[in-house]
């Protein structure tokens, strides 16, 4: 049955977006669907990430329509983006240096009271949300097992830490849709897993809709309903990861087997 426009948080029409000769992204035309978890998966170089900083305004050259929440995105600035609600991952953490753990994951929470020039001057006025915030941010480092770390910079943390920080922060916006480019690379197995379920229980209790470029698929295949494959810029296979793991273009392709 075709999905209803309602049902639909994302939808791409024939994306391309070339590197010189290279054609990174090569017509893509996909649905995200309000509330999942959609998985996109393919080899070294086939464009994922090419594709995400396209939807997130990070890369604004490109043919075809990005479409969020029923408004078109493109030529937008991520801030923008961020603003309506579609918050993303970078596959290398960004963080600020300058700031101690929490303050980086308190960063994504958005307008919080205290950052408004009218109302910065008066504490009364803004610290009881900025307590609130600090404690939501507290509970979500403790789900990924870093608050032990709040008051270390970024400098101080290990790579797979900055990972989850990253995290933390686009979480503490509670975004609409989040884009999420490799959240597992570099922690630990055990950990993994832990942060798909930590995705699992923000997009059952908030309705966060989740896109995801994973590596590990035997993690990422228990936590989506639906995966997308790329090869050389194009998607060339899509269904349930039941479905997935039997198509011969995929093995071929990328499961190598
Ligand atoms: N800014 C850029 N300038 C030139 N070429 C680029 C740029 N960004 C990506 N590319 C090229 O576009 C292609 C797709 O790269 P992309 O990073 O999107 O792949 P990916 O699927 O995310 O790979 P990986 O799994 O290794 O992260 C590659 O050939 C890459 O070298
Ligand atoms: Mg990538």
């Amino acid at each position: 049955m075709p999905l209803d426009q309602n049902d639909i948080t994302l939808r791409l029409e024939n994306v391309s977006k070339s590197f010189g000769g290279i054609k990174a992204v090569n017509g893509v035309s996909l649905t995200v669907r309000r509330g999942s978890i959609t998985g996109l998966i393919g080899p070294n170089g086939s464009g994922k990430s090419t594709l995400f900083n396209i939807i997130s305004g990070v890369e604004r050259k490109f043919s075809g329509n990005v479409v969020f929440d029923g408004k078109r995105l493109n030529g937008l600035a991520p801030h923008k983006i961020f603003d309506l609600g579609l918050g993303r991952t970078f596959q290398t953490p960004r963080l600020f240096t300058g700031m101690t753990v929490l303050e980086n994951a308190m960063v994504g929470a958005k307008n919080q009271r205290g950052e408004s020039p009218l109302r910065a001057p008066f504490p009364k006025d803004w610290e009881p949300q900025e307590m609130e915030v600090a404690k939501k941010t507290q509970d979500q480092l403790k789900v990924l097992e870093i608050a032990q770390l709040y008051d270390k910079p970024p400098s101080e943390i290990s790579g797979g830490q900055m990972k989850l920080l990253q995290l933390a922060n686009v979480l503490a916006g509670d975004p609409k849709m989040l884009l999420l480019d490799e959240p597992t690379a570099g922690v630990a197995p055990r950990l993994a897993q832990d942060i798909f379920l930590s995705i699992e229980k923000q997009c059952k209790e908030k309705g966060t809709t989740f896109f995801i470029i994973e590596h590990r698929l035997q993690v990422l295949f228990k936590h989506v309903q639906k995966v997308y494959v790329m090869h050389e810029g194009r998607i060339i296979s899509e269904g349930a990861p039941s479905e997935i793991v039997k198509h011969r273009e995929v093995i071929d392709a990328y499961l190598g087997a």
